[in-house]
């Protein structure tokens, strides 16, 4: 890639700041998932081999500074410590703790460190600067180190204090987990060998407005499943029951199936059921035959056959969200398919966005059967988008 990488820099004796994305899910003091940490690793443990003072920086969860109380509730259930427990346990060096974001505790830690150790900074979100990308805080943390490496892949959509402003002040490279990333999504998105076919899914087509105009213009096939499907099939004209259905996106649901005509793929039939938590009926319909009172919950048999039939002779697949409410087992037939037609797939690219598509291909036990599994779901759904990146556009280029 042309951005530096961290082989890029001299790292040996120098206080090396590195963005990480430790966003982990965490309940009840516990991380229930800790694949953020895991991906973060090479590129911690190249810059502990080659004797670097590692300071890492991330955010965890989302702290509320408008309300006093809000903030302090935000703040116990979003501290780091557990995440400094864990990474404790996967390296084999000191890692140290800091329950701070700046001031005194923190800079004698720093000065205090050997080569080869860690210190952990408390969440990046404890400042209320750091999501405004405020200029002070970044130049604060800035002087705390002599090199800055973004390896935040789930973090580079946000232009933050620590994941842009701190770039700004020092020389700077993407890490691995960054380079493999881009690497990647570049490959599926900007030069993918063709047919490039790309399945979207998941609730709401709000969210996916930006991604389903960019994938008609470079895909050779947009498959639509999931929530989202049904805004479209009422933009056919079918009754969609009482399934998700978007009243304000219908016209442009009509303007997407105009300008994709074959391009766009529709389910032909669907799982619905008489309610969504305590479902008492539960059926198969075709798509234009959604009886009143029922909700789609997932795409149908003869869909999953369509899909198939489709993705046939595909040499690249980019997917982003489920194609029904995967987490009940009634309802993840669709998404479980889905990723097993990909993994089945003779010779082609498979990239999967992060978010909900990388945690139903990984709860279904698909984790090793693609390509490339995402760890960031915004970041690479605007990657998909065709949006720039602003926390890798910040990283300095290739000398
Ligand atoms: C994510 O989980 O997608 C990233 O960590 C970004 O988190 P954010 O949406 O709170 O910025």
């Amino acid at each position: 890639m042309a951005k530096q990488t961290v082989k890029d820099l001299d790292v040996n004796g120098k206080r090396v700041l590195v963005r990480v994305d430790f966003n982990v899910p965490i309940k009840e003091g516990k991380i229930t998932n800790d694949n953020r940490i895991q991906a973060a690793l090479p590129t911690i443990n190249y810059l502990i081999d080659n004797g670097a003072k590692v300071i890492l920086l991330s955010h965890l969860g989302k702290i509320n500074h408008k309300d006093e109380e809000k903030t302090e509730a935000d703040k116990k259930k979003n501290n780091m410590a557990p995440v400094a427990s864990r990474l404790a346990e996967l390296v084999n060096c000191k890692v140290t703790f800091v329950n701070e974001t700046r001031g005194a505790i923190l800079e004698e830690a720093i000065a205090n460190m050997n080569n080869g150790e860690i210190i952990l900074v408390q969440n990046t979100r404890y400042e209320k600067g750091e999501s405004k990308n405020d200029s002070e805080l970044g130049e604060y943390w800035a002087k705390l180190g002599d090199l800055f490496v973004s390896d935040a892949f789930g973090s580079v959509h946000r232009a933050h204090a620590s994941t842009v402003g701190i770039a700004t002040h020092l020389p700077s490279a993407c890490g691995f987990l960054v380079e493999k990333e881009i690497e990647n999504l570049s490959a599926a998105i900007d030069n993918p060998k063709r047919p490039l076919i790309a399945i979207l899914g998941g609730a709401k087509v709000s969210d996916k407005i930006a991604v389903i105009e960019n994938l008609l213009k470079i895909a050779d096939k947009v498959i639509i499943g999931g929530g989202m499907a049904y805004t479209f099939l009422y933009a056919k004209g079918y009754n969609v029951g009482t399934s998700l259905l978007e009243a304000d996106k219908v016209e442009l649901a009509k303007e997407f199936m105009e300008r994709g005509k074959d391009k766009l793929v529709l389910p032909v039939d669907t799982v619905v059921a008489n309610d969504f938590s305590n479902p008492t009926e539960i059926k198969t319909v075709n798509s234009n035959e959604i009886p009143d009172g029922f909700m789609g919950l997932d795409i149908g048999e003869k869909t999953i056959e369509l899909f198939k039939k489709e993705l046939e002779g595909a040499k690249t697949v980019v997917w982003n969200g489920p194609m029904g409410v995967f987490e009940d087992p009634r309802f993840a037939k669709g998404t479980e398919e889905v990723c097993k037609i990909l993994a089945n797939l003779d010779g082609a690219m498979t990239v999967i966005g992060g978010g909900d598509s990388a945690a139903a291909a990984i709860q279904l036990g698909f984790a090793d059967k693609f390509t490339h599994i995402s760890t960031g779901g915004g970041a690479s759904l605007e990657y998909m988008e065709g949006k720039e990146l602003p926390g890798i556009a910040i990283i300095q280029e290739k000398k």
